[in-house]
């Protein structure tokens, strides 16, 4: 059986290197370790670091009962305000932040500073951009979509700036460019998203042209996985969608000479790699 492997399968550059936090501050933290928010969204890289000591805070308030060991922020990153009342319970703090969405902080705290106004496309209540709003101490909007940017009521003489959340479609962010170019803000535009997951997207499209068979790896409930599944399935009719290896059923894979394999963001290596080495070496 040829097995063709995406590169870019499961973690991204920022996921990756949060995980990676996380398991060098189990073995050599100061305990205990706790996590702000859930590491990556997988039951199970969440589960079995729960298992292995790791605690989730879920909200702000809860670090008020925090004064010491060490809390990670993950890859999303956090408002100052959030980072400010970390420091404050005395727990060594290690900040893994994307340095991409570090980027778009130093950005917001930028603009609050010379007084710019921050226009950020992407969804209001995801972690990463109530992150990003909380660096500016000026004026900030969060638009979604063009016809949101059309109803902000441009402010006289002030500096625009527009940044997107890093997972935001490239393609609705051209558009809104546009209507920012249009209505003549007298700022600049700084184009933020990721190409991460375009890349997945865009490889995993060309393999599964070129196979018999396609399989995606990855949570039910991962939207990304979802979207990875749907272009596999306009280029491949037997594609397949598995959270692990046990969902997959071997029986139709008699008949299949070639098979791509490619996950999704939030897939941990580990259920990769025995999915690979059951394709390659029992089918
Ligand atoms: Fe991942 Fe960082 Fe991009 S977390 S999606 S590499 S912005």
């Amino acid at each position: 059986m040829e097995v063709i492997v995406a590169r870019s399968a499961g973690f991204c550059f920022g996921v990756k290197r949060a995980v990676e936090e996380v398991n060098r501050q189990i073995e050599e933290g100061q305990k205990p370790v706790y996590t702000y928010g859930p590491i990556i969204h997988n039951e199970h890289v969440v589960n079995s670091l729960a298992a292995r000591g790791v605690q989730v805070i879920q909200s702000e308030e809860e670090l008020d009962a925090i004064h010491e060991g060490t809390i990670i922020i993950r890859s999303h990153g956090v408002s100052r305000k959030v980072y400010e009342r970390m420091q404050a319970t005395g727990a060594h703090i290690v900040d893994a932040t994307c340095p991409f969405v570090k980027k778009i902080h130093e950005i917001a705290r930028k603009a609050g500073e010379e007084d710019a106004a921050l226009l950020i496309a992407g969804d209001p209540d995801h972690p990463e951009v109530q992150g990003i709003m909380g660096w500016t101490d000026g004026e900030v909007h969060v638009v979604k979509s063009t016809e949101q940017l059309e109803k902000i009521e441009k402010s006289l003489g002030k500096t625009e700036i527009l940044v997107a959340q890093t997972t935001f479609n490239k393609k609705r962010f051209e558009d809104i460019v546009e209507i920012f170019t249009k209505k003549k803000y007298s700022g600049f535009v700084v184009n933020t998203v990721c190409n991460a997951t375009d890349e997945r997207q865009t490889e995993a499209c060309e393999i599964a042209q070129k196979v018999d068979a396609m399989v995606v790896i990855g949570g039910r409930h991962s939207s990304n996985t979802q979207k990875l599944y749907e272009i596999c399935s306009g280029k491949c009719k037997n594609t397949y969608f598995i959270e692990t290896l046990v969902d997959l059923d071997p029986r139709p894979f008699q008949s299949f000479s070639r098979v791509g394999i490619t996950a999704g963001a939030s897939t941990p290596n580990s259920i990769i790699e025995e999915v690979i080495d059951y394709v390659r070496n029992e089918l």
